[in-house]
């Protein structure tokens, strides 16, 4: 893959340093609670294990796949699940684990949709986040890194469902996509 890459943005060994951060501070915000994570298919694959991993107490997991419609690259909004949760959320204590927010329009939507379940907390997890999140109002607790607006790849973010494999976040070379 050397060659499709351009640059590096955020090294595997930051990414498991920041992890660990994270994840000491889900296990204080959460100590004594039953919290369930819930990642977001597919990009939210790498998050979910690794910030699992990096969690000391016995939390449960879970999985949504959600696909928005919409033209092109850019977001609309409007989201279909293709893949439900399985727990009941009811009275629980939820967070949303993402790869990224780049419009923040998706989780939103996610957001108004597992709160009219009834969970007894609702909150958001994600490993990236973009300038144009800022735009939405959607309160992120816990954040990984704050990236510029560029296309990034790796750690779960694909182009077009390839590169998610990478233990880091770069972007993509130009020859790549103008092909
Ligand atoms: P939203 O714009 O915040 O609704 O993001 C919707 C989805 O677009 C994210 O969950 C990702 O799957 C995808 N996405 C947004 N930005 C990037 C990126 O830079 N690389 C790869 N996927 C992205
Ligand atoms: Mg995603």
């Amino acid at each position: 893959m050397g060659q499709d890459l351009e640059k590096v943005l955020v090294t595997e060994e930051e990414i498991k340093a920041r992890l660990a951060e994270m994840g000491a501070q889900i296990d204080a915000d959460y100590a004594g609670k039953d919290l369930l994570i819930v990642g977001v298919l597919k990009g939210a694959v790498m998050v979910m294990a690794d910030l699992a991993r990096a969690l000391h107490s016995p939390v449960a997991m879970d999985w949504m796949a959600v696909s928005s419609y919409g033209a092109g690259t850019t977001s609309s909004g409007v989201v279909r699940i293709l893949k439900d949760l399985e727990t009941d959320i009811k009275d629980r204590d939820v967070l949303i684990v993402e790869d990224v927010i780049d419009s923040g329009l998706t989780l939103s939507w996610l957001v108004g949709n597992l709160k009219s379940r009834g969970p007894k907390s609702v909150e958001i997890c994600t490993m990236v986040r973009k300038p144009l999140a800022f735009d939405v109002d959607l309160d992120v607790k816990y954040i990984g890194f704050d990236l510029p607006n560029e296309f990034i790849i790796g750690y779960g973010l694909d182009y077009a469902e390839k590169y998610r494999n990478l233990p880091f976040i770069g972007t993509l070379a130009p020859h790549v996509y103008e092909k």
